[in-house]
């Protein structure tokens, strides 16, 4: 797909649901008794992923309306042994957390997903869910799925993680419901806490307390309405556009503002970026509000340490928007980066030397040095939706043509992209 500068963006813009939120949704609306509705539930190829696995797995869901659907939960005890591979598509999220699930049942299930999927790393959730007395085992012996997930039953335990992973955390207190005793992690800083405040408002005993969150096995989950605030990493895109691009102003409407998952507003406030919020509200626990985005000049930052969980999936966009901004920008603490959908550290580089930035791959992050003007560039997304969306952002500044292979990938979490950013040019 091609992608020209813009002279402005101006409009109004409402980015899908949150992601992360979806795929929750409908995995404790599954273990739940009663029927949940979820609305604004992100209709995106991961999340859909999910829906499909859980359907294998014995769950109705049933669509109402776009982004309506209704969760007929079958209790704790009552999914089914899939009568074929459970297939978790592009999604690291699904992967490990129904992995949690799959460790705890009294049948086995076999897991894949897509190239991607296969290549990344699972040893992180394998380890834990064993010493809670799962049977997981890689099928190739790499670490990474297919996983074999044969049901053992499970015990508690009090687990440390090397890395802030919401993904790693949450398998384990998925995996934590079946269990007998307490489970416990603690993280090195807080990664992004949706499992919690869900399981919560399902009726689970969880309680947390600096890094580390307690959960009590034992209480039922019951059918609970869930609206999903629209997801903050969808509204990066525009956040970091609306910023860099002169003459605009955006209003991006109800973004998902959880603190542990506001570290983009941090940043770019940081570089000088005018956001202003309107209309704060919670809905099932989440907060989130209307951002205002006016054009600024940006200068460099510095970002590192607890801050990094907290935005791990905007640094592609935040390279971006570094890029444009005055003086150098250091990322480092991020060397997750490394295993996300694509190696984000080597493609981001790659794309912005390509388009003439001053940019330096780190063991852990990047150094840009921003401010040079940027042109267009053939440009490889690697079927990475973050990098299709960064870089198609990118091009809204640059000279001339810049084409990005794979752009179709933005399906996995926001399908409507670029139809919404053509709207506000
Ligand atoms: C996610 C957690 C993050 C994030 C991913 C979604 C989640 O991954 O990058 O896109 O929904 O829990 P890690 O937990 O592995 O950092």
């Amino acid at each position: 797909m091609e992608f020209y500068k813009a002279k402005k963006l101006r409009g109004t813009v409402t980015v899908p649901g949150d992601k992360s939120i979806s795929h929750r949704s409908v995995m404790l609306a599954s273990l739940a008794q009663g029927t949940s509705e979820i609305t604004n539930f992100l209709e995106g190829a991961d999340c859909l992923s999910t829906i499909a696995c859980f359907r294998r797995l014995g769950t109705e869901i049933e669509k109402k309306a776009a982004g309506h659907i209704m969760v007929r939960g079958r209790g704790p005890n009552g999914l089914t042994a899939p009568d074929t591979t459970l297939d978790a598509g592009n999604s690291g999220t699904t992967t490990r957390l129904i992995s949690g699930i799959l460790a705890a049942q009294n049948f086995s299930a076999r897991l894949t997903g897509d190239d991607s999927i296969q290549k990344r790393p699972m040893k992180r959730i394998m380890e834990p869910l064993s010493l809670m007395g799962a049977d997981i085992t890689s099928e190739k012996g790499n670490d990474c799925a297919p996983l074999l997930i044969k049901g053992r039953p499970l015990h508690g335990i009090h687990y440390t993680t090397k890395v802030a992973s919401a993904q790693v955390k949450s398998a384990i207190l998925l995996a934590g419901l079946y269990a007998e005793g307490d489970t416990r992690i603690t993280e090195p800083y807080i990664s992004r806490n949706h499992s919690e405040i869900m399981l919560r408002l399902f009726g689970a005993d969880l309680s947390t307390q600096d890094t580390t969150v307690c959960l009590k096995p034992g209480n039922p989950l019951y059918a609970r309405s869930i609206q999903v605030p629209g997801d903050i990493s969808s509204a990066a895109y525009f956040i970091a556009a609306g910023s860099i691009v002169p003459d605009s102003e955006i209003l991006i409407r109800n973004v998902g503002i959880n603190p542990t998952r506001d570290g983009i507003l941090k940043v770019a406030r940081a570089m000088g970026a005018d956001i202003a919020m309107e209309n704060l509200r919670t809905d099932s626990g989440e907060a989130s509000a209307d951002l205002l985005i006016r054009s600024a000049s940006l200068h460099g930052t510095r970002i590192g340490g607890s801050l990094i969980p907290t935005l791990i999936d905007e640094l592609p966009v935040i390279a971006v928007m570094a890029a444009f901004a005055e003086g150098v920008t250091v990322i480092q603490d991020a060397a997750e980066l490394k295993v996300k959908e694509s190696n984000r550290i080597d493609v981001v580089t790659k794309n912005l030397s390509a388009m003439g930035c001053d940019v330096q791959a780190t063991p852990d992050g990047m150094i840009i040095r921003g401010g040079r003007p940027l042109h267009g560039a053939a440009l490889d997304s690697r079927n990475d939706h973050r990098i299709a969306m960064s870089f198609a952002v990118a091009a809204l500044l640059a000279d001339g043509v810049t084409t990005i292979s794979g752009s179709e990938c933005v399906n996995i979490s926001y399908p409507s992209f670029y139809s919404d950013l053509k709207r506000l040019m």
